[in-house]
């Protein structure tokens, strides 16, 4: 038996990828732009095996957790989408496991996808002679699950319909906080909500909006303009939100907390002047992030506002995984 293991990070969009034009192959409607969550990781490992198959189970963690048959079946296709590429005949026993917990609601799409792409690539590199760059890799990988080609680097990453990188600015470290309201399955995975915010009437301009986003984010990553990029960021999560809730049926993410805690963080920027630049994905979960000169401020808001009331993630030492 052979073995191979990969780790890959999670990322979080700050110019979200919602919507696609081509399905099949996870081709996006828009840019998307990320942050890449390098404490949030997801480890994946291949045996070759004797089965007639490939098989998933859970791999060992601090934090075990399950896929559903649909979502395992995703896994695996995209294992056999990378064999295919080398004309690999091997079957695989894949083993995966997150550092964070299962039950927190933080999606594990792109850290796994990502994973299963970089170990595929190892062991089918190993079983023949052909040998991939990184960005191709991550293009791989997008076939997978879109969001998981912007794990194949650190910082910001870029996503552009077939440019894909990483982009460098001043700010080059941010710390990262996940205020979990609610965790569970979601009622409406990511790939549905691609395809549920076509009926939406809003869903014609987005495209233009979220490339005019963009160019503001990018804009104000370069002149350091931290108050514009939390507004930009914050129309962005919205518009994103608003698909959802004008979709025919509407459906939706937010839950009370999730209210709370945004009303919290933009008491905070009032207040202070000052504060964390605020996101959200498919889910009612809370991101912040900060630059690493205001660590202080994010300990004050997290003392304030979170200590006590919400389950709280981060990369922040002094706050690490904290129950509630
Ligand atoms: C809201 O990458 O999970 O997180 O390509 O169908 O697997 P599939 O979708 P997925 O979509 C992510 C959507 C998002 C925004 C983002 O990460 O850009």
């Amino acid at each position: 038996m052979t073995s191979w293991t990969a780790e890959k990070p999670s990322n979080i969009a700050l110019i979200k990828y919602m919507g696609k034009k081509d399905k099949e192959k996870n081709i996006p409607s828009n840019s998307s732009f990320s942050w890449t969550l390098d404490h949030l990781t997801s480890k994946v490992e291949l045996q070759t095996h004797a089965g007639d198959s490939d098989t998933w189970e859970p791999g060992e963690s601090d934090f075990p957790f399950e896929m559903s048959p649909l979502g395992r079946e995703k896994f695996l296709n995209h294992l056999q989408r990378v064999k295919d590429l080398f004309g690999v005949k091997e079957k695989f026993k894949v083993k995966s496991a997150n550092n964070f917990p299962a039950d927190c609601g933080i999606a594990s799409s792109a850290s796994s996808f990502a994973a299963l792409t970089e170990v595929a690539f190892k062991a089918c590199e190993d079983l023949s002679t052909k040998k991939f760059s990184t960005k191709e890799k991550a293009m791989m990988s997008a076939r997978g699950s879109g969001s998981s080609c912007r794990s194949f680097w650190s910082g910001f990453v870029l996503w552009e319909e077939q440019s894909l990188g990483p982009k460098d600015f001043a700010i080059d470290s941010l710390n990262h906080m996940v205020v979990i309201v609610g965790g569970g399955a979601k009622k409406v995975s990511s790939s549905l909500a691609h395809k549920k915010v076509e009926s939406s009437l809003l869903f014609k301009g987005r495209a233009e909006r979220t490339s005019q986003r963009l160019e503001k984010v990018l804009g104000n990553l370069t002149s350091g303009n931290w108050e514009n990029l939390y507004q930009v960021v914050w129309a962005e999560f919205w518009d994103m939100h608003a698909l959802f809730e004008t979709s025919e049926p509407s459906f939706s993410y937010f839950l009370p907390g999730t209210f709370e805690v945004l009303e919290k963080t933009r008491n905070f920027w009032e207040e202070k002047g000052d504060g964390p630049v605020v996101t959200m994905d498919a889910g009612p979960n809370v991101h912040l992030l900060w630059r690493s000169d205001q660590k202080d401020l994010a300990l004050e808001f997290y003392n304030q506002n979170l200590k006590g009331h919400w389950t709280t993630l981060s990369n922040i030492e002094d706050i690490g995984f904290a129950r509630v």
